[in-house]
This record gives structure tokens, C-alpha cells and sequence, in this order.
């Protein structure tokens, strides 16, 4: 199957391409380059440009008329950033998506697969969250993942458009290849911080927010493997019909992690575990917008999908690990 992935140059978008390869599928990738690598779009067919660049939408039918669907992944992604910069963060994710929804669906590309997250859900007293769960994100980044999930429900009620959202939840790791991973000089992701300290770029890991009501007072996670993460969009596309005829709805919401919520310092733990090194900590007070956490129920996922996570907490450690040794090779930095 051909399909279109936007945010095809990020670090999920890649990883999705390179299983959707490998799985016998061929990814058309779209990306502004305004994050992304170049360097993951090599050998692959790709078109620089943006998801409400209608002409460009247009044309990329029209060369690649097989498509059957679209992953749409493109999106500005940072949480602090969104606070900074909500108008950005609206026009490029919230009013771009709409054109790009308007303008597939009227090229007949009708299967619309979207990247949403975990940070719209709204505080979970016992972490565990299902997908109807209180959906009250706390950072204008989960606004825009929750606006336009109410966008494709309203859409997919009214037009020839289908849509499954994936909600994932903290994807970490690299391919098992190492093609493509996290790509930013200075991650603000937990874990990425945590590698870096393990690498000896910093000299302390900085845990943010040590008196949060979780079992040991740090903020709590669900980490999933993102070539296990990866692996859930190639089932998704190849059971969309039957998962929303299953689901008898032209639209469905679906959790993407593993089931098991983490926290901060059992990751810290782990870490020092996988790598073999010691990883001094100093603490300070949470960032704003960072959510407490919540792990995945992943029941619904493991029923329409056929799809659970396989890969354990300690695979995504070493992927990231071995992935930040070799990655300015592969950036060619
Ligand atoms: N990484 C995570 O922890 C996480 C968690 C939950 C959901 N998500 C979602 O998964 C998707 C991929 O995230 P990622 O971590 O790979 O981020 P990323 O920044 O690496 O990838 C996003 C890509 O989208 C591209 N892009 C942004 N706006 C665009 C536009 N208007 N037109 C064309 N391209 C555009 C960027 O250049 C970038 O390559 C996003 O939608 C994100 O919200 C990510």
C-alpha cells in the first residue's frame, strides 16, 4: 500500500516509514523541513512542503494516485515551546490540519491515520487512563491534538473521510537498524536527558518535580518503544476498514503505549541499570504544563489491532542509548 506521512523527516514519521517498508508498503513523505532531518527522508520518495500547501497536496496525488491513505504526523511538539508560542502552535497544528483534511479528502484520499497524545487526557487519580477518559489537556501543545481530533470526529461524521486516532503515549528508542531517532542537539524529553548525562555531555540529570502525588513523588510515564509504536501504525493502516467496522464508527480513538506506568526515578533507576553508569541527580520544581502522567490502557488497541507492545523499558534504553552514540554519524554532524 502507498501511503502519505506528514512529519515524514521527524523522528516518529521516519520511523514509521522504515516500517512501513519493511512491511512491504511504500511511504510518500511530506515535511516542511521546519523540524526533521533531511537525512531521513534519503532514498525514499519525498516532498518538501507544507500540509496546507493545497497545490502541492494536489500534486502529490496526482504523481502518486495509489495513495490509500494518510499518516498525519506533522505537527510543532513541544510543550514549554507551546506556551511561548500558541499562535504558532495553533495556525501550524490546529488550522493547517483542516486544510490538509479538506483538500485529501476531496483528492479521494479518505483514511486518515493521526498522530494525538497522551497529554490530552485530564488528570487520572489511579494513572490508568481509557480512551474515555476526562479529556482536559493542561498545555496548548494537547489543545491542538485535542481540537483536531474533534475536528476528524466532526469530519468523519459528515464527509467521506475515516479517521483513527492513535493517542500515544511517551515514545523512546530508535529503529532496530538505528536509521533515525531523536534528532534535536539537546532533547527535552526525560529520557534524552538522562543519555545525555549517561554520555558525559552534562554533568547531572535535572529531575523536574520531586513532590508529585505518585508513588515515589515524580512524574509518571508510560514508555513505549517507538519501533513498537511504529509497528501499531502498520497494523492500523493495514485493519483500518475492519477496526472501524468492528467498531461500527467512522471514527476511533485508540491508546498506543504498553499498559505500565514509570516514574521518574525508576527510569532514572533503569538507566543507571542498562548503561552500567552512575547518573547524579539534582531536583528542582516542576516545568509548567508538565503533567503529573498516566500510563495507557491499551485494551482497545490489543482487540481492534491485534496490536501490544513487545519491546520492554530496558530495549527502549539501550535503542536510545546506542542511537545517541552513533547519531551525529547518521546527521552527518
Ligand atoms: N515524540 C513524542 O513524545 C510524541 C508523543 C505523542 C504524540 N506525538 C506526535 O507524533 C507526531 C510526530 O512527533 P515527533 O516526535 O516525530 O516530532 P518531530 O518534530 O520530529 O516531527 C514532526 C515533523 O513535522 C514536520 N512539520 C511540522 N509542521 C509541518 C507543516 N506545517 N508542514 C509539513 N511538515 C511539518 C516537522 O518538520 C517535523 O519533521 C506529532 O504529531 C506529535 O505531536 C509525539
Amino acid at each position: 500500500m502507498k501511503v502519505l506521512v506528514t512529519g515524514g523527516a521527524g523522528y516518529i514519521g521516519s520511523i514509521t516509514a522504515t516500517a512501513l517498508q519493511q512491511a512491504g508498503h511504500t511511504p510518500v513523505l511530506l515535511d516542511s523541513l521546519v523540524n526533521g532531518e533531511q537525512a531521513f527522508t534519503e532514498g525514499r520518495i519525498f516532498y518538501q512542503g507544507d500540509i496546507a500547501d493545497r497545490p502541492l497536496l494536489r500534486r502529490i496525488v496526482a504523481e502518486h494516485p495509489e495513495i490509500e491513505a494518510c499518516v498525519h504526523m506533522a505537527a510543532l511538539t513541544i510543550v514549554p515551546d507551546s506556551i511561548a508560542r500558541p499562535y504558532a502552535y495553533y495556525q501550524n497544528n490546529v488550522a493547517k490540519s483542516l486544510e490538509l483534511f479538506d483538500e485529501i479528502t476531496r483528492l479521494g484520499c479518505t483514511r486518515l491515520l493521526f498522530s494525538s497524545s497522551a497529554a490530552v487526557y485530564g488528570p487520572a487519580p489511579d494513572f490508568e487512563v481509557y480512551e474515555d477518559h476526562l479529556l482536559a489537556p493542561s498545555s496548548p501543545y494537547g489543545r491542538t491534538k485535542l481540537m483536531i481530533e474533534q475536528m476528524l470526529a466532526d469530519l468523519a461524521a459528515s464527509t467521506d473521510l475515516r479517521a483513527v486516532v492513535l493517542r500515544y503515549f511517551n515514545p523512546i528508542g530508535s529503529d532496530p537498524q538505528l536509521r533515525s531517532g531523536v534528532y534535536a542537539g539537546i532533547p527535552s524529553h526525560v529520557l534524552g536527558q538522562l543519555v545525555r548525562t549517561v554520555l558525559g555531555e552534562q554533568d547531572t540529570f535535572t529531575l523536574t518535580g520531586t513532590d508529585l502525588p505518585t508513588r515515589d513523588g515524580t512524574g509518571l510515564r508510560d514508555y513505549v518503544h517507538v519501533w513498537d509504536l511504529a509497528r501499531a501504525h502498520v497494523r492500523a493502516l493495514e485493519r483500518f476498514d475492519a477496526a472501524l467496522e468492528a467498531a461500527d464508527s467512522e471514527h476511533l480513538v485508540l491508546n498506543v503505549g504498553t499498559g505500565q506506568g514509570v516514574t521518574v526515578r525508576e527510569l532514572h533507576a533503569a538507566v543507571e541499570r542498562v548503561s552500567g553508569v552512575s547518573v547524579p541527580v539534582v531536583t528542582a520544581p516542576p516545568r509548567p504544563g508538565d503533567a503529573v502522567g498516566a500510563f495507557a490502557n491499551v485494551d482497545r488497541a490489543a482487540e481492534l489491532l491485534g496490536w501490544r507492545a513487545e519491546l520492554s523499558l530496558e530495549d527502549g534504553i539501550a535503542s536510545s542509548l546506542a542511537w545517541a552514540r552513533q547519531r551525529n554519524q547518521v546527521l552527518k554532524r
